[in-house]
């Protein structure tokens, strides 16, 4: 901020907060945080100015340590993995070259960047905070750190800022569909608060497609979303209801009745399932034809275009907290755990959660499981067991196989294990679903939305009626993919999508899951 302005501007956007219901604001300040001349802004200073200007209790907390202690985030755990893999296989293949290398991800994907570079990089950043060059600094960072940047400011305002009377203000409508995804909310929220600022009418549809039969559309306003960012499960609703033919003639009504110029569902399967349908009856019913955008909400990672849909990665850290309790309790009697995870017929909470807490094995359908495999796994346990090692864990897919269920495959380690370990089963059931969206759940809703918001705008505001897509991170980008390329996409009758990409970490997964071994984990 501007030496000698700051002041001001944060007690304006803490009265104006006031005026609008805000009653406990905070204020959060980076620990090297300074002015536009490079004087530090500390939390004493605000402080005060805060005391001064706006009155009440002020209290500072400097949360410190605890920020780099504690046990490490499922995200954590698995980049740490993937990297030290990815960086021994590279010493052993001899890949590296003269050169000092970085290892990294971008996109999902590990990279190898020379080290001079990376250094580069990061000194000019520093070369240009230090020149009190900010825009330069902030350009520097990247396009992902700027466009988050734009969007707390806006998430972060009293109201909508005073926009231009549009030539066309367009009624948008949002509405959560399928299971509930922690996030669900927080993206619902930037979504109106931003189509909000830009000038338009956010509308929110009860109980997903069944408000939109029903014609359960309401107005929502700034604050009417206030608080909504950290709460798990759906404020809105969401349902899984199947769109067939005197469902959609319902649902042109509505949009017809409510006039809506642009459709946002945020949700997993069915949503899209839905969204696609709606879609389709654009031919017979004006109404439908209007841009819809699909936002991937799903604890099962299983939607197409999307790397990581939202909710994915809050499932994933509540699995690994059960998981790491689990292995505890294994631990203490020399048991090997069979642990059940959701995901229907996609692995990827099987394969990361496995990754994530060290198990030896993870079922998945992609990968099939065959009688051999659980004979063979378990002989692999039992020379563990014999050479010292004090727990197993494997984990099943909840739909790896039909017939081969947690039940069968518990009954079958207990038999062929002998007396060298017990066996208990375990299945985690919905508690992956609720829970408090994780930070990076509500960052990745939030921006999601936000871009969700910009491309309706955009594709509602134009003279012809705009196209629908779905959206998801592709490479460490944001992309929109046609609707109508969602059946091409998929694998249908196993609702996931034809290409994953976490596939690819099998062998990082077999490398560490050594159950012959006699260290755990
Ligand atoms: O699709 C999300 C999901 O959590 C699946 O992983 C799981 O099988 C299912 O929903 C459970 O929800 P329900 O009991 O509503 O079918």
């Amino acid at each position: 901020p501007p030496a000698g302005g700051w002041e001001q501007h944060m007690l304006q956007e803490l009265l104006d907060g006031r005026d609008e219901g805000r009653r406990n604001p905070v204020i959060v300040l980076a620990e090297g945080a300074c002015d536009s001349d490079g004087n530090p802004i500390t939390a004493d200073q605000v402080k005060q100015v805060v005391e001064r200007g706006f009155g009440g209790e002020v209290r500072v907390t400097v949360l410190g340590h605890v920020q780099r202690g504690g046990a490490p985030s499922a995200f954590d755990r698995n980049l740490g993995t993937i990297l030290g893999h990815a960086a021994a296989q590279a010493l052993i293949d001899d890949t590296v070259g003269d050169a000092p290398v970085v290892i990294g991800t971008r996109g999902n994907r590990v990279v190898h960047v020379p080290l001079a570079e990376c250094l580069a990089q990061n000194d000019a950043v520093v070369e240009a905070i230090r020149a009190h060059d900010y825009p330069r600094a902030m350009a520097l960072r990247g396009h992902g750190f700027k466009e988050g940047h734009a969007i707390l400011r806006t998430m972060l305002q009293a109201r909508p800022s005073a926009s231009e009377p549009k030539p066309r203000r367009l009624r948008l409508a949002v509405l959560n569909a399928g299971a509930p995804a922690p996030g669900m909310n927080a993206a619902v929220r930037a979504a109106v608060r931003i189509g909000l600022d830009k000038g338009h009418e956010m509308l929110g549809v009860d109980n997903g497609f069944q408000g939109l039969i029903e014609g359960h559309v309401r107005p929502l306003g700034w604050m009417d979303v206030s608080g909504w960012v950290s709460r798990g499960g759906s404020e809105l609703g969401a349902r899984r209801t199947k769109l067939v033919g005197k469902e959609l003639y319902a649902i042109a009504r509505t949009l017809e009745n409510e006039r809506i110029d642009g459709l946002l569902v945020v949700g997993g399967w069915t949503a899209y399932v839905g969204a696609h349908a709606i879609y389709h009856e654009r031919g017979n019913y004006p109404a439908c034809d209007i841009p819809i955008v699909c936002l991937p909400a799903s604890i099962d990672n299983n939607l197409p275009g999307s790397e990581l849909s939202i909710g994915a990665d809050t499932a994933l850290n509540s699995i690994v907290w059960a998981l790491d309790r689990i292995r505890l309790s294994a631990s203490a009697q020399h048991r090997c755990f069979v642990v059940e995870v959701m995901g229907r017929r996609c692995g990827y909470l099987a394969m990361m959660s496995a990754l994530a807490s060290g198990a030896e094995r993870a079922y998945l359908h992609e990968r099939g499981v065959t009688v051999g495999d659980l004979l063979g796994d378990v002989e692999a346990l039992k020379r563990g067991f014999l050479a010292g090692r004090r727990l197993g864990l494997v984990i099943r897919n909840e739909m790896a196989n039909d017939v081969y269920d947690a039940r069968f495959m518990g009954a079958l380690y207990e038999e062929e294990s002998g007396d060298l370990f017990d066996v208990r089963v375990a299945i985690l059931g919905h508690l992956q679903q609720g829970g408090a969206p994780t930070p990076f759940d509500r960052i990745h809703a939030t921006r999601l939305a936000g871009e969700c918001i910009d491309h309706l705008i955009a594709e509602a505001g134009g003279s012809e009626p705009g196209t629908s897509s779905f959206v998801g991170l592709d490479g460490g980008k944001t992309r929109f993919w046609d609707l109508q390329d969602f059946p091409r996409m998929v694998d249908l009758g196993n609702e996931r999508p034809r290409a994953q990409w976490w596939l690819a970490l099998q062998g990082v997964a077999d490398a560490l899951g050594r159950a012959d071994r006699g260290t755990d984990g």
